[in-house]
């Protein structure tokens, strides 16, 4: 597996076993990778579906104050100038004067060559757009050019207007969207952490921009919920305060929530203050009102945002190595990943204690099916001794076992047994 610069062991671990167990796989593996990419297996598209849905759950449907959204990833290229994306979305690359290899200029920090190690040998810095270009229908010439979106958010802005007129919200209110996003780094680094092809959360909070300071502190305190809900100790997340310098173009405030992943101290999801700048932009590349009209009254303004931007494989790495345990039962070393039950992407193994006793497959296969239809992130679970099928469970963090076995036939009743503590209990089926 190409390994997109992974720089560390329990990285290296935990990578391994999301390929072995069919969490995540490199892109386009068979035909050599596609740097940048990867793929979600059966468990991975479980485990990302689950944290989408919490986050969905706890940030639109619970909520009175927002709307969630849809937007096409193809759009406009005029969104693109007025967002400053076509000029300003660039990181600085370098060339190496040897190998012509390109790097991001600050992923060059020893002074040499990711290549091929030549020292201090580099072509000055310029400016690489991170946007993917294409063209929309048969004729490829400038009218035609689109992007593929670098950031959900304007898909959010360019609907600003369209859900004001047609759910007439109260001001402070927001909009939130899920879907994917694209960026041509330069160098994509560290497994899901820096992809070309990604996932974003995003919300886009309007409100009068007096009130920004209350807004920005009320999301402040929810992404901790937030990262709390998910599993994350708290003592391994901690806020930044972007510098002025290092701010997006259109930020007033920044504060990124980082996360101590096994790879070092990194951005998890950042949280900024976008004041007027893209409804502003919008309102004088179209010519058309972004005002919001306080209902009753002729007060008529351009709302400031907040926004709370989440990365869904960020956040997804954050949990696998939160998750990622090992510890030792009878003298033995054991790996497993202690997911919160609501995110674990199987939540009961079912087994029958032998395979070859057909009384015990059928009573088992029948605990299965009522589980499955309760849970439906039940696995069937056969293969090799009890054992064995613990700690295969373990490795996808399946929090219960059930094993159906001789007693099962008379007292009705099966063993749970805990990934955590390994503790089994004997419970009815009818009490599953
Ligand atoms: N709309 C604001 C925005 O896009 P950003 O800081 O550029 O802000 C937001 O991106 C989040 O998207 C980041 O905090 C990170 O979680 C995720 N993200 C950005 N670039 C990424 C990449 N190349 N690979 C994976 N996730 C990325």
């Amino acid at each position: 597996m190409s390994n997109e610069n992974i720089r560390n062991e329990k990285m290296e671990a935990i990578v391994s076993l999301a390929k072995r167990r069919g969490f995540i796989y490199q892109g386009s593996e068979v035909y050599g990778g596609l740097s940048g990419t990867w793929d979600y297996g059966p468990l991975g598209v479980r485990l990302k579906r689950n944290i989408m849905n919490l986050w969905w759950k706890m940030f639109v449907e619970e909520r009175d104050d927002m709307y969630g959204v849809d937007a096409a990833i193809l759009m406009n290229q005029k969104v693109w100038v007025a967002s400053g994306h076509t000029n300003t979305f660039s990181d600085p690359m370098v060339e190496c004067n040897n190998c012509h290899g390109r790097f991001r200029a600050d992923a060059i920090d020893t002074g040499k060559c990711p290549t091929c190690g030549k020292e201090n040998s580099f072509s000055e810095p310029v400016q690489f757009n991170m946007m993917f270009k294409t063209h929309v229908g048969p004729v490829e010439d400038e009218s035609s050019i689109s992007y593929l979106r670098p950031e959900t958010a304007q898909g959010i802005f360019t609907n600003y207007r369209n859900v004001i007129d047609s759910f007439h919200p109260d001001i402070p209110f927001g909009i939130g969207q899920q879907g994917k996003a694209f960026r041509n780094e330069i160098s994509p680094r560290d497994f899901i952490f820096r992809t070309r092809e990604f996932e974003q959360m995003e919300i886009e909070y309007f409100v009068k921009s007096e009130k920004w300071e209350e807004s920005f502190e009320m999301w402040r305190q929810l992404v901790w919920q937030y990262c709390e809900a998910i599993g994350l100790p708290t003592e391994l997340v901690h806020e930044f305060e972007v510098p002025d310098k290092d701010r997006a173009h259109y930020s007033k405030r920044t504060i990124d929530f980082e996360f101590d992943y096994p790879i070092g101290r990194e951005e998890l999801l950042g949280l900024a203050y976008r004041t007027d700048f893209d409804l502003g932009n919008i309102q004088r590349e179209t010519g058309k009102s972004m005002d919001y009209n306080v209902k009753g009254t002729n007060e008529k303004f351009v709302p400031h945002v907040i926004e709370p931007s989440f990365g869904v494989e960020r956040t997804l790495m954050a949990v696998l190595s939160a998750a990622y345990t090992e510890d030792e039962i009878n003298g033995e070393k054991r790996v497993f990943l202690k997911f919160p039950e609501h995110l674990a992407p199987v939540k009961y193994a079912v087994s029958p204690l032998l395979k070859n006793k057909p009384e015990l497959v059928t009573k088992a296969r029948e605990v299965y099916k009522l589980l499955k239809k309760k849970y439906g992130a039940v696995m069937w679970d056969d293969n090799g001794n009890i054992g064995k099928r613990y700690r295969r469970q373990d490795e996808i963090g399946t929090p219960y076992c059930v094993v159906v076995d001789f007693d099962t036939l008379d007292d009705n009743a099966v063993t749970i047994r805990n990934r955590d503590t390994t503790e089994q209990k004997r419970v009815a089926i009818s009490e599953l």
